[in-house]
């Protein structure tokens, strides 16, 4: 894993930012995997500019997002879709519609939307890059501690703890949908790449506990499987480098 420090969540938010044009500029039709959550707005936005000044095209990109939240619509101002829409893509004028994937956290068969989830990255030659944020408990997307290293794509049971960190977007806990939709850790893992954004004191014991060089590789800590990848990235900011 390579470690990329940097000062604050600006400078996360550039180097990311650079990194992932970079990558749309060297390959021809670049499979992205994204993420939702407060670490890669400052990434979503600086790429926004980036369009806007013709820096980078979004023609032939395709995206595959980490996770959705089961029971909440597209419309749903809370569930993934709304913000990918509402942040990312509503200002992306040259992506195609059809290049865009979310699981659909409504389907009525949750198992088989699943597996088509599955079926589509395939279909697009795997994810070439994949933005991760961390949980404070080390989860990745959804997949929360114990969640299996062969998983793939699968409806998970929410954490109260991930439940209690993402109650700051709804208005009661009880709104907090209790299942979600998440890429497996072995679907994640088969990305070609992966970049790592971690900002903020809140993520610092999670950061550290990755780093540790003599640490156990546990389903425990999914995160810790990101060591077994040979192409890991983190961007860290002073904050979270602080343990
Ligand atoms: P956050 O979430 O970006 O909102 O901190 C990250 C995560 O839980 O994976």
């Amino acid at each position: 894993m390579n470690l990329i420090k940097v000062k604050d969540y600006e400078e996360m938010s550039n180097r990311a930012c650079e990194y992932l044009v970079k990558k749309i500029h060297e390959l021809d039709n670049p499979v992205l995997g994204l993420a939702t959550g407060s670490t890669p707005e400052g990434l979503y936005k600086r790429l926004i500019e980036k369009y806007n000044s013709d820096e980078v095209s979004f023609k032939g990109v395709t995206t595959f997002n980490l996770d959705e939240y089961v029971g909440l619509s597209k419309e749903d101002p809370q569930s993934y879709h709304y913000y990918m829409m509402d942040k990312f893509f509503n200002h992306i004028g040259d992506i195609s519609s059809e290049n865009i994937h979310l699981p659909n956290g409504t389907a009525e068969d949750l198992e088989q939307e699943c597996k088509d989830y599955e079926v589509l990255i395939r279909k697009a030659g795997h994810v070439d890059i994949q933005v991760l944020g961390i949980g404070k408990n080390g989860h990745i997307g959804f997949n929360e501690p114990g969640t299996p290293f062969t998983s793939r794509t699968h409806v998970v049971e929410l954490d109260e703890s991930t439940r209690q960190a993402n109650s700051r977007f709804f208005d009661s806990m009880d709104d907090v949908p209790k299942q979600a939709i998440s890429m497996g850790i072995e679907t994640i893992m088969e990305s070609k790449e992966i970049i790592l954004l971690v900002s903020g004191e809140g993520k610092a014991e999670a950061l550290a506990r990755l780093l540790e060089t003599d640490a156990e590789t546990t389903e425990d800590f999914p995160a810790s499987v990101l060591r077994k990848h040979n192409h890991v990235t983190i961007i860290a900011d002073e904050a979270s480098r602080l343990k």
